[in-house]
């Protein structure tokens, strides 16, 4: 029987983290950090995997952010599973966790937030006012605390990737951003944490997302009217139990400013609705026009 790997070791507090990290640089070695929140499944796996392509040495942090979820959403029952996530890094062999503690990570009297614009504003940024903010913030923090050359993110939270990288250049920070596909089900529906919520019915009926998603992509591709297109697609959602529909809509891949298919511009498609009590997003590219 093949020995479970040892697990990575963890590191709570900044000052042990920074130690750790000046030992990598020492060696010459570059740093990746792929920025969690926990309860890993393969699509962060899949962002260790590509990490571990691009530096040495691998950091995920894991940090369920209280400063990005709103006070109606589910800060409270967002799952955690600190051995599992370990045991599951252990196997895809990540270098090291960072996992700070709340108040190590805002002490008595944190006082800073980082207010992106430009691609934080609409999509998300509507339903979720707060949100972009939360998360632009942690993320800045975490660049600082770790240094990493490069930090991966999914393309899952597409408009969060979009943010960061807005942030990024903004700021000059000195690292480089990577997005990764996303990992899907056989049956078309996007890895997510939040999966989990959706009882066996509801499951059933969630692939209908990426499939709406996706027809409604071809078929802008193809010069479509995107309102027709959006507005059957928002019927065959309805009909799979989505209820509400927060957004379907066609937006410019890097800005996420409106899309239309005479820009000659990359696009995408992002959708953002509830089944039950869950609410799931998902993108897809906008394919290239058939030449
Ligand atoms: O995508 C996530 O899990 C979170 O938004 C992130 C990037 C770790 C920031 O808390």
């Amino acid at each position: 029987m093949a020995r479970a790997k040892p697990t990575p070791p963890i590191k709570r507090i900044v000052k042990d983290l920074r130690r750790q990290i000046a030992q990598f640089r020492k060696n010459g070695e570059r740093v990746a950090l792929v920025p969690t929140m926990g309860a890993l499944h393969e699509g962060h796996l899949t962002l260790v995997r590509t990490a571990k392509r691009k530096a040495e040495r691998v950091v995920v942090s894991i940090f369920v952010n209280p400063t990005q979820f709103g006070p109606n959403e589910d800060l409270a029952r967002y799952p955690r599973d600190e051995a599992g996530d370990l045991a599951k890094l252990a196997e895809v062999g990540a270098d090291l966790v960072w996992s700070p503690n709340p108040e190590e990570m805002y002490p008595a009297g944190f006082a800073t937030s980082i207010e992106v614009k430009g691609a934080a504003e609409g999509l998300e940024g509507a339903f979720r006012p707060h949100h972009f903010g939360g998360v632009a913030t942690v993320c800045c923090k975490l660049f600082s605390q770790v240094t990493p050359d490069v930090a991966v993110f999914g393309e899952k939270d597409y408009q969060q990737l979009c943010v960061i990288r807005q942030m990024v250049r903004d700021l000059n920070l000195p690292l480089a951003i990577h997005g990764v596909p996303t990992v899907r089900e056989k049956d078309g529906l996007a890895l997510s944490s939040r999966n989990r919520y959706l009882s066996a019915e509801e499951r059933a009926a969630a692939p209908a997302l990426a499939a709406a998603i996706r027809d409604v992509a071809q078929k802008a591709a193809n010069g479509a009217r995107q309102q027709s297109v959006i507005k059957s697609a928002t019927a065959a959602l309805k009909r799979a139990g989505f209820d509400p529909i927060d957004y379907i809509a066609t937006a410019d891949a890097e800005t996420l400013s409106p899309w239309t298919s005479t820009s000659g511009r990359p696009g995408r498609v992002l959708v953002a609705a509830r089944l039950g009590t869950t609410r799931l997003i998902d993108n897809v590219p906008i394919p290239p026009p058939a030449s």
